[in-house]
């Protein structure tokens, strides 16, 4: 609990402070947390549509966007973990077999490979070679 009394915001572990209307993503990238995006630009307002910023948030079922998804007492929240990352690179392989020459695609090759170099799927190297 914290002066106020309320549970405190925790982000991959550590209890943050956040101010009333940040979101998860915002808190998590001014904390030097690396959390991937595609549809998410400071300057439009946040709809969560490519969802590949999502992370894990205790009690929910199943991840939650970062970038919509505003802060509050008590929550915890997970920024990188096996489900997640899973999650997210499913996630690039419909965005990728769908889009193969648009920039977004480089744009999720590029944080792809930074990540799992190793173990791109044999759809999306294909996906690669063609673009
Ligand atoms: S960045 Fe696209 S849903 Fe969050």
């Amino acid at each position: 609990m914290d002066q106020n009394n309320q549970a405190p915001f925790i982000l991959d572990g550590e209890p943050t402070t956040f101010t009333p209307g940040e979101t998860v993503y915002e808190i998590a990238t001014r904390l030097g947390k690396f959390v991937p995006t595609l549809c998410y630009d400071p300057r439009l307002q946040p709809f969560g549509a490519c969802r590949l910023c999502v992370v894990e948030q205790k009690g929910s079922k199943n991840p939650v966007a970062s970038c919509t998804t505003k802060a509050a007492p008590g929550m915890e929240i997970t920024t990188s973990s096996e489900r997640v990352e899973k999650f997210r690179k499913t996630l690039l392989e419909m965005v990728a077999s769908e889009n193969p020459i648009i920039d977004v695609v480089k744009r999720c090759w590029k944080w792809w490979l930074r990540k799992t170099r190793s173990s791109m799927s044999a759809r999306c190297a294909a996906i690669r070679r063609k673009s």
